[in-house]
């Protein structure tokens, strides 16, 4: 089932929560793919009643950014969603999500939204904190779930709950991977075969950083370093950044010691691609 508006989707879900139904909710911005899909199995095992929510949402892109292009195929999100056992799938116009008169923003402030994607993206976690609050209100979920892929907006959306005492469970699951190592994204629909081959240097050279930091390797500036340096090696990569912060406050540590984040931003063409591994 799809829903267009707000209020028949309250509705629907109040019927639910009624009879003493838990709610889980899944935000997308659809074309989904593997990693969408493990949320949405994981959110049906710990819920009674799934909502996946796909919007295309315009105020996390900035002008020059891939909104118009980013990939759009309802019918087919539709279909995949139900069988990974979603009850339904919420797909709002930009109108019903921001009327013509809105003019609120939610906002995390500090550091933490400036660093890493922040930096080269100003305005994209305003734009996320303020969807997924509207979402909140509008599913009022016990649940709600989010890939790994995209730590730093876990770790924002967890600190906007905290800061604005939202009762909400987030659960981050981890990433899925294509048996090459590449991280799902829907972007990796914009990278032509050779760009794809190239960006398998992202999940190596993570994946050698971790050999590196298990063997004991505990410098920041060292694993920064060496993955820096292969990714470096690949022609068509240009790297935007390759941080080590800490996880989940998102201050960069120069020692790998407690719960770390290992965090890269690479463009491959016109695409950037992100991907990152959690030290625990
Ligand atoms: O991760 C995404 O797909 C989006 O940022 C989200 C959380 C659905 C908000 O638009």
């Amino acid at each position: 089932m799809i829903i267009d508006k707000i209020e028949p989707l309250r509705e629907y879900l109040n019927g639910k929560r009624r009879t003493g139904l838990r709610v889980g909710l899944v935000p997308t911005m659809g074309y989904l793919h593997e990693g969408h899909l493990s949320l949405i199995r994981r959110a049906k095992k710990e819920n009674n009643v799934v909502a996946v929510s796909i919007f295309v949402n315009p105020t996390q892109f900035a002008p020059n950014e891939d909104f118009e292009a980013y990939p759009r195929d309802i019918a087919r999100d539709h279909a995949l969603a139900t069988e990974a056992g979603a009850d339904v799938v919420f797909h709002p116009g930009v109108a019903e999500m921001y009327p013509p008169n809105s003019s609120t923003f939610v906002e995390v402030g500090g550091e933490m939204t400036k660093v890493l994607c922040g930096t080269s993206r100003p305005t994209h976690f305003r734009g996320v904190t303020t969807v997924v609050n509207m979402l909140f209100n509008i599913v009022n979920p016990d649940n709600a779930y989010f890939g790994q892929k995209d730590a730093q907006q876990a770790a924002v959306i967890e600190k906007m709950l905290r800061d604005l005492h939202l009762g909400i469970n987030i659960v981050v699951c981890p990433i899925v991977r294509e048996t090459s190592g590449l991280a799902m994204s829907s972007r990796n629909k914009y990278l032509s075969e050779a760009e794809k081959t190239a960006a398998l240097v992202l999940s190596r050279s993570l994946a050698a950083a971790k050999r590196a930091i298990d063997k004991g390797q505990r410098s920041s500036a060292e694993i920064a370093k060496m993955i820096t340096e292969q990714i470096s090696k690949e022609p068509m990569a240009k790297i935007d950044y390759v941080s080590v912060y800490s996880y989940p406050d998102l201050v960069a540590v120069e020692k790998i010691e407690a719960r770390t984040l290992v965090a890269l931003a690479v463009r491959f063409g016109k695409t950037r691609l992100i991907d990152n591994i959690i030290i625990e």
